[in-house]
């Protein structure tokens, strides 16, 4: 990929024109993919980006109204115009224009927000806490049974789900732009915000608001998946953690509980039943590790636990450096076969 890119670099440097469709496929590329307000996968991320494109669109039109009246009062004939005329023409290019297609667009962006805050309807509610610097996610079972985890979201397609949204400490904004708008996290508060997914695949969640060191480091995964495999996937939340199966990650659990990572973390059917860091009772099904920092692979695990404040500064969570890099491979083990 790199390699690729060096040598259209290279090329783009001989043609301009190269240039130029090297800065148009970056932008189009920033406008695709997992966490674009502009690639739409949402009701409300649809409303708001036609919304954008219409705003846009009036921007242009009524920049290339004062513009053209600009150019043409520096090429015209002061004698050209009476003075009334004139008058007319900064009044009614200057300002009756610009008022009258920036109200319609006031009035079209006004009649959008009553349904992007709609709570009608509503098949699901998810708690998510902003933490520093990851996310709580909780659901609750139809048995009223509340299944935690952490940095993940996993939604039905087409339902509407309310999301209960607070922090204990710093403000965060809980922001999914492929599904909809942002809304800030307040500690002592509990805001809503409703989304309706209409597509499946995976996006990206971020936190939009500046909340301290590592404040770009907190993001999550957000899968959008048919109501059968929904239902499934939180039935197996809900269960408790799996066995340690090979020698190796039972030698891990018990590095896990000897080291007291059970303080912190809780992991459902063992000792560890720690509330402060995320719960990690199936963290080895999850999509990425440390709120979308690394992959969910064993050694980035392996990385984590060793090295925590290298990757995430100001982590709560101490790097465990000190352990033998036998412990610190048994414990990735087993928290990877935590599925
Ligand atoms: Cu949390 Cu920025």
């Amino acid at each position: 990929m790199r390699l690729t890119l060096t040598n259209d670099l290279t090329t783009a440097r001989l043609q301009p024109h190269g240039v130029c469709l090297l800065l148009l496929s970056a932008v189009l590329v920033g406008c695709d993919g997992q966490q674009s307000a502009l690639n739409p996968a949402g009701a409300g991320a649809q409303s708001i980006a036609t919304l954008f494109w219409w705003m846009a669109g009036g921007a242009l039109v009524i920049w290339l109204v004062v513009m053209g009246i600009a150019l043409y009062a520096t090429q015209a004939h002061p004698e050209a115009h009476g003075i009334r005329s004139a008058r007319w023409l900064i009044i009614g290019g200057g300002i009756i224009f610009p008022v009258v297609v920036l109200t319609g667009l006031l009035i079209y962006g006004l009649m959008l927000m009553p349904q992007l805050r709609s709570a009608e309807n509503v098949a699901l509610r998810v708690d998510v806490s902003g933490e520093q610097w990851w996310w709580r996610v909780r659901y609750r079972t139809d048995a009223g049974e509340a299944v935690e985890l952490a940095n993940e979201i996993r939604l039905p397609v087409g339902e509407r789900v309310a999301f209960s949204l607070t922090s204990p400490d710093v403000i965060h904004s809980f922001w999914i732009p492929s599904l909809g708008g942002k809304v800030d996290m307040i500690p002592g508060r509990v805001n809503e915000l409703v989304l309706e997914p209409t597509e499946t695949g995976t996006f990206r969640g971020a936190c939009a608001e500046y909340c301290g060191t590592s404040h770009a480091l907190m993001n999550f995964a957000v899968v959008v998946m048919t109501r059968e495999a929904f239902d499934q996937w939180l039935a197996e939340q809900a269960e408790p953690a799996q066995q340690p199966e090979t020698e190796l990650q039972q030698v891990g659990q018990q590095a896990f509980l000897a080291n007291g990572c059970g303080a912190c973390h809780q992991v459902r059917g063992t000792a560890a039943d720690g509330t402060v860091g995320p719960d990690l009772t199936h963290v080895g099904s999850r999509l990425t590790l440390a709120a979308g920092t690394l992959p969910a692979d064993v050694d980035a695990f392996r990385r984590w636990i060793g090295h925590s404040s290298a990757i995430k500064p100001d982590v709560k969570m101490p790097a465990f450096g000190m352990l033998p890099e036998a412990q610190l491979s048994a414990m990735a083990h087993y928290l990877k076969g935590l599925e």
